[in-house]
């Protein structure tokens, strides 16, 4: 295992081949003193055998796959049911699990790839994908780049849990989402495709509001998911995300070619040591997912996690750093 760094005058990032995981990502506060925004552990060994996927990037396709099966080409696909009885964040051994080659590295980028073979995971294909970190002045640049030899399904998100301020939970900070509805969860947390107006809901954030007190709102999907852990549908194609702490004055912005983010308030983590023996408990951080429709494969007319034998996956989530 190897840990990668990539400095700027602006920004530093660590990044693993395992798993292509972003393990500290440094950035300067309104003091000057510099915070790693994104939770993690201080031994990489810890990144192989724990669950929780933070900072990891997450694939063939990230979140839920209802009953872990699908239909494609009229061929019918079983992949591993290992969150109730659904796939989740590619199956057992999914990317976020898997050693990255370094094809490509400089001052401030790191080009990971790997191939995943026909069939692991029980998706079809040998599927090569790409993981770009790209520091470029204020902004990390994740891009992923992915061919596949027979169609296959790709969603590919970094899990990355963002505090910006070292406190205990991400009360305190302050979160605006450019989406108009989020798509439901069931109680196993699968999509199912049901549209929910935010208008008028506690978790309403056109308007950028602190956290503190949404995520123990007697909301019928706060309360099923256990706080937030909820596709939220974009209605921009820019800047759709901005995650502020009062405490450290860090802004970061999401930017992303993808349409929706799964908003997930760390709800289940337990308490676990992470980097510098802090304790990481239930909402300690917060993910922004970046994806395709959830279960496209299911919910979608033309799934959007279609990946056309030959043609070429493409996508890309800055984080965009300023102190105010
Ligand atoms: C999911 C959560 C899940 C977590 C795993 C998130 O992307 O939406 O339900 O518990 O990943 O750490």
């Amino acid at each position: 295992m190897r840990a990668i760094i990539l400095k700027n005058d602006v920004l530093e990032a660590r990044v693993c081949d395992f798993g292509a995981t972003l393990l500290n990502l440094y950035v300067k506060d309104r003091q000057g003193n510099v915070v790693d925004v994104v939770l993690g552990y201080d031994e990489l060994q810890r990144y192989c055998s724990e669950d929780g996927y933070l900072g990891a990037t997450v694939g063939r396709v990230c979140n839920r796959i209802k009953n872990g099966t699908f239909d494609l080409n009229h061929k019918m696909y079983q992949l591993a049911t290992n969150n109730g009885p659904n796939h989740l964040h590619g199956g057992i051994k999914g990317f976020s699990y898997q050693s990255f080659d370094i094809v490509e590295q400089t001052k401030s980028r790191v080009v990971l790839q790997y191939v995943s073979k026909h069939l692991e995971e029980g998706y079809p294909g040998n599927l090569t994908l790409k993981v770009i970190y790209e520091l470029d002045d204020n902004c990390l640049n994740m891009k992923y780049e992915a061919v596949s030899d027979k169609d296959t399904l790709i969603n590919i998100t970094n899990h990355s849990y963002y505090n910006l301020s070292h406190e205990d939970t991400i009360d305190n900070h302050e979160l605006m989402i450019r989406s108009d509805v989020l798509i439901e969860a069931n109680k196993d947390g699968l999509a199912t495709g049901k549209e929910v107006v935010l208008d008028g809901k506690p978790y309403d954030f056109r308007q950028a509001k602190i956290i503190k007190g949404i995520l123990e709102c007697q909301d019928e999907h706060i309360v099923l998911g256990n706080g937030l852990d909820h596709p939220f549908v974009f209605n921009h194609c820019k800047n759709q995300v901005c995650l502020f702490s009062p405490k450290s004055g860090i802004e970061m912005v999401v930017s992303t070619t993808l349409p929706q983010a799964q908003i997930y308030s760390a709800n289940y983590l337990d308490g676990r040591m992470g980097k510098q023996g802090k304790k990481y408990n239930k909402h300690a951080g917060i993910c922004i997912e970046t994806q395709n429709m959830p279960d496209a494969i299911h919910l979608e007319d033309t799934p959007t996690t279609i990946l056309k034998k030959g043609e070429r996956y493409c996508e890309s989530t800055q984080l965009i750093f300023k102190v105010r």
